[in-house]
C-alpha cells in the first residue's frame, strides 16, 4: 500500500493548549520535556475528520447539536465491518467520553459500598470511578508469566464469590497491551453470568490492534453474554480525538440502558460536542486507510524502540504489546527507588513517560511509554534517557 499519510511530520505541540505537552511543561516545570506519557498522538487526524471539523468550526455558530442523521449507520458499519459484531440502534447511547460513561454506569447500576472489581495494573481512572463513587474497589491482578500477563481466574472466581456487582475489563489492556483471546473473553463473560456480575467492557482502544491480533467484543460472544456486557468504544484513541469528548455506549440489556440514561438525564450529559457528530462520521466512514498506515508506522516505532533498547539500554524489559499505542516497560532490574526513577526521567532525560505505581501497586517499577509520536521524537527521548542512565 502506497503511504500517503505523513507520520514522521513532526509537529509543534508547545503552546496549544495541551494536556501531553503544555500541562505537563507547567507541572514539572521542565519547558523542554518530551512527553510520552497520556494517550493522545501527536498525529493529525485523518484529513477527512479534519476538513469535517473545518467545515463546522466555519460556519461560526456554535449552538446546541444533534447527531447527523448518518451518525448511527457510521458506528454500526464500523461495528460490524471491523469487529464483526451487528448493533442495533437502540443499543446505543451518548456519553461525554468513555470515563464519563464508567463513571455513570457505576452510579446507575451499583449502591454505595458495592464491590466493584477490576484488573491492574489498569488505566488510573477505573480506580476514581470507583472509589469516588463511594463503591469499593476489588482487585483481580494480571499476572506476568513469561513476558505476557493473563487474567488469574481462580482469584477471579473467589473475588466474585465473596460477591461482587460489576467488572469493569479494559479489553485490549491499557497498560499491559494484552488483546483477549476468546477463550479468555468467554471465560471471563461466563463467570459474570455465573455470578451475577455487570460487565462493563472499555474497549476504547479496540482499532488500536496488531497484525497477527484480533479484536473480539466480549459482547458479541452470545446473546446471554451480550444481555449482561455493557461495551464502552470511541474515535477518541483510534483518530486522535480525544478532545471532542464523545463515546458510545453500547447496551443491548433495555432495564440497565434505561437506568444508564436516567442518569445521563440526571446529569445533563446527554448533549452532542458540536464538533463531535461530524468527526465521527467521517471517521468511520473515511477513516479506514489512515488507521491501517497509522498502525504500520506505530509497529516501526515499535520494532525501533525493542531495538533500542535491547542495544543500549537492556535492563528495561518492553513487555510486547498485541494491541494500543502504549508500551509497559519493565524497569525493575535498573534499581531505581520511585524517587529516582522521577528523578533520573523528569530531571535528567527530560522525558516524561507515565509512573507504573499510578496503575496500582502491581505497576511500581515499571512506565508506561507512549509510541503515538514521530520517529524522531521517539529516538530522541531514548537518547535522552540513556544519555541520563550512563550519567548516574
Ligand atoms: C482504557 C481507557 N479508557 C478510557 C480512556 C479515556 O477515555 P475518555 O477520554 O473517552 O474518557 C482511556 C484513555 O487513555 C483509556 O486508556
Amino acid at each position: 500500500m502506497n503511504q500517503l499519510y505523513d507520520f514522521d511530520r513532526v509537529i509543534p505541540r508547545r503552546n496549544t493548549h495541551s494536556v501531553k505537552w503544555d500541562l505537563m511543561a507547567k507541572v514539572s516545570r521542565e519547558p523542554d520535556l518530551i512527553p510520552l506519557w497520556v494517550a493522545d498522538m501527536d498525529f493529525p487526524a485523518p484529513p477527512e475528520v479534519v476538513e469535517a471539523v473545518t467545515r463546522r468550526a466555519e460556519l461560526g455558530i456554535y449552538g446546541y447539536a444533534v447527531n447527523p442523521d448518518s451518525y448511527f449507520e457510521a458506528v454500526g458499519g464500523w461495528m460490524k465491518r471491523r469487529h464483526g459484531w451487528e448493533i442495533r440502534q437502540e443499543w446505543l447511547v451518548h456519553a461525554p467520553g468513555v470515563i464519563p460513561a464508567i463513571s455513570m454506569l457505576v452510579m446507575a447500576l451499583t449502591a454505595p459500598g458495592d464491590r466493584v472489581v477490576i484488573q491492574p495494573p489498569v488505566y488510573p481512572p477505573f480506580f476514581d470511578v470507583i472509589r469516588k463513587n463511594g463503591r469499593e474497589v476489588v482487585e483481580n491482578p494480571l499476572v506476568l508469566r513469561h513476558g505476557r500477563y493473563e487474567m488469574d481466574f481462580e482469584d477471579l472466581e473467589r473475588q466474585l464469590e465473596a460477591g461482587a456487582k460489576m467488572l469493569i475489563l479494559c479489553s485490549p489492556h491499557n497498560p499491559v497491551g494484552r488483546v483477549w483471546t476468546r477463550e479468555e473473553l468467554l471465560r471471563l463473560s461466563q463467570l459474570c453470568l455465573a455470578h451475577k456480575v455487570i460487565l462493563v467492557s472499555d474497549e476504547i482502544h479496540s482499532d488500536l490492534v496488531y497484525d497477527g491480533y484480533r479484536h473480539i467484543p466480549a459482547a458479541s460472544l452470545s446473546e446471554e453474554i451480550a444481555m449482561n456486557t455493557i461495551t464502552c468504544i470511541s474515535v477518541g484513541k483510534t483518530f486522535n480525538l480525544a478532545g471532542l469528548q464523545t463515546a458510545n455506549v453500547i447496551i443491548p440489556n433495555a432495564e440497565w440502558r434505561r437506568a444508564y440514561t436516567h442518569t445521563l438525564h440526571a446529569l445533563h450529559l446527554f448533549i452532542q460536542n458540536y464538533f463531535a457528530g461530524a468527526a465521527v462520521v467521517a471517521a468511520y466512514t473515511h477513516g479506514e486507510a489512515w488507521l491501517s498506515q497509522l498502525m504500520s508506522y506505530i509497529r516501526g516505532n515499535l520494532d525501533y524502540l525493542t531495538d533500542y533498547l535491547a542495544k543500549h539500554m537492556p535492563t528495561i524489559k518492553p513487555v510486547k504489546p498485541e494491541g494500543t499505542y502504549l508500551v509497559w516497560l519493565d524497569c525493575r532490574e535498573l534499581g531505581m527507588t520511585a524517587p529516582e526513577i522521577k528523578e533520573w526521567m523528569y530531571r535528567k532525560a527530560k522525558v516524561a513517560l507515565n509512573e507504573g505505581s499510578t496503575f496500582g501497586k502491581e505497576g511500581e517499577g515499571f512506565l508506561r511509554i507512549n509510541l503515538a509520536c514521530p520517529r524522531a521524537t521517539l529516538a530522541e527521548g531514548l537518547v535522552r534517557m540513556e544519555r541520563a542512565l550512563k550519567e548516574r
